[in-house]
């Protein structure tokens, strides 16, 4: 059996490797690296319990410090495993520290590289997610895009190449989420509620823009269910910010019990990456607060909607966003499966 090395470390790496790590065991001898990037419990144990994923082989136990001192400590143990346990392939997940390190790790010493979620682009250089995507993209042999329009912004780049559409891997965890689920949700009583998350860096770093968005998520006409962000939890507590009474915070939950709580809100109000695409999948309509996406899909079919916290009019346009009745497929489905086919064929 061939030997491939998946390298995760931060929560939503958790959520894409669960499908795939399933399939490839068929046909692969897999070992998987946790970086430690992320580590509380309910930020990473909880999600290796509620997808069945097994206990990683590794756990370098790399979290916090800045993106240099992350990303450099991470290429360093990451070379040393990648020379002891020579593997076929790496597989690396969207675009954080971890994605970044894995790749440049073993672009470096001519391990193949697969890049799942590959062809993203926000086109906001600032964003360090931005800068991750494309050099994992630029440094990876297999990519596989979700969606058309990342097809589309790899052939602008000239990756078009090794690029195969594959449809996102969430929808996969997703779909095992809901049937094993389904009678948790069918058990439990909820009021009428928004669900929030909040934790990048130009959201919450910046004291007086966390305050205005804890501000006009306590003003809005309904409670807030916010089950927050280690970063932005912080954040929160440095600056001595005061939420709302309308403003439910909570400590971030697990897979499971955020499906459940994604299901049974009305509306859901994030700048997660992730999160944008489960409210499709599960039709609830979306406000992002944020200039611009890197799923600009979700934005053209209406369900989505780009909100500027600074505005005079952003309560209003919370309360009054309606989501259109057509709600095309965008994301695919079996994605897991393409993937491990593709992965048969090509490692
Ligand atoms: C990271 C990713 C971001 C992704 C997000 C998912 C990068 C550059 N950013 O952002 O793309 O959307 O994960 O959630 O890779 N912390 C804890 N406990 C934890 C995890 C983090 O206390 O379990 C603290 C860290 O010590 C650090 C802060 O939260 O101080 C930020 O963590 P970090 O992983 O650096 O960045 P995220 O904001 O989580
Ligand atoms: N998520 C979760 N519990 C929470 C918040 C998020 O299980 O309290 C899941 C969510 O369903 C999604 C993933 O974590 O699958 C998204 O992670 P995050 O928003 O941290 O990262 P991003 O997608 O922005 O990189």
């Amino acid at each position: 059996m061939k030997k491939v090395l998946s390298i995760i470390g931060a929560r939503p790496q958790f959520v894409k490797l669960a499908p795939l790590s399933k399939k490839i065991r068929q046909n692969f001898h897999e070992v998987i690296i946790h970086t430690g990037q992320h580590f509380d419990e309910n930020m990473s144990a909880t999600f290796f319990k509620d997808l069945e994923l097994p206990n990683p082989d590794f756990f370098l136990g790399l979290g916090g410090g800045s993106h240099a001192q992350q990303t450099g400590q991470m290429l360093i143990e990451l070379e040393k495993l990648l020379l002891s346990e020579k593997p076929a392939a790496i597989i690396v997940f969207g675009d954080t520290n971890t994605t970044l390190a894995g790749a440049l790790a073993a672009a470096k010493i001519g391990v193949k590289i697969v890049h799942i979620e590959a062809g993203l682009r926000s086109f906001n250089r600032s964003m360090p997610e931005e800068i991750n995507r494309i050099v994992t993209d630029h440094l990876s042999d297999l990519l596989f895009a979700p969606t058309e329009q990342a097809v589309k912004n790899l052939r602008n780049e000239n990756l078009g190449g090794n690029t195969h559409i594959t449809g996102d891997i969430m929808v996969d965890t997703l779909n095992y989420a809901l049937k094993k689920n389904r009678e948790l949700v069918n058990n439990q009583q909820y009021d009428d509620y928004y669900l929030a998350t909040f934790h990048r860096p130009y959201n919450v770093d910046d004291p007086q823009k966390l305050k205005t968005i804890v501000n006009v998520l306590s003003s809005l006409d309904r409670k807030v269910i916010f089950p927050i962000h280690p970063r932005t939890n912080k954040l929160l507590k440095q600056n001595e910010i005061v939420p709302g009474y309308n403003l439910k915070i909570i400590n971030p939950v697990g897979y499971f019990e955020f499906i459940t709580l994604m299901r049974n809100c009305r509306k859901i109000l994030t700048d997660s990456g992730g999160i944008q695409k489960e409210a499709y999948i599960l039709e609830k309509p979306c406000l992002t607060f944020r200039p611009e996406t890197e799923w600009k899909e979700t934005v053209e079919s209406g369900w989505n909607k780009l909100v500027d916290y600074n505005s005079e009019d952003v309560i209003d346009e919370i309360v009054n966003f309606r989501a259109p009745v057509d709600r095309p497929n965008l994301f695919g489905m079996n994605v897991s499966e393409k993937m491990y086919e593709i992965l048969k064929e090509k490692i």
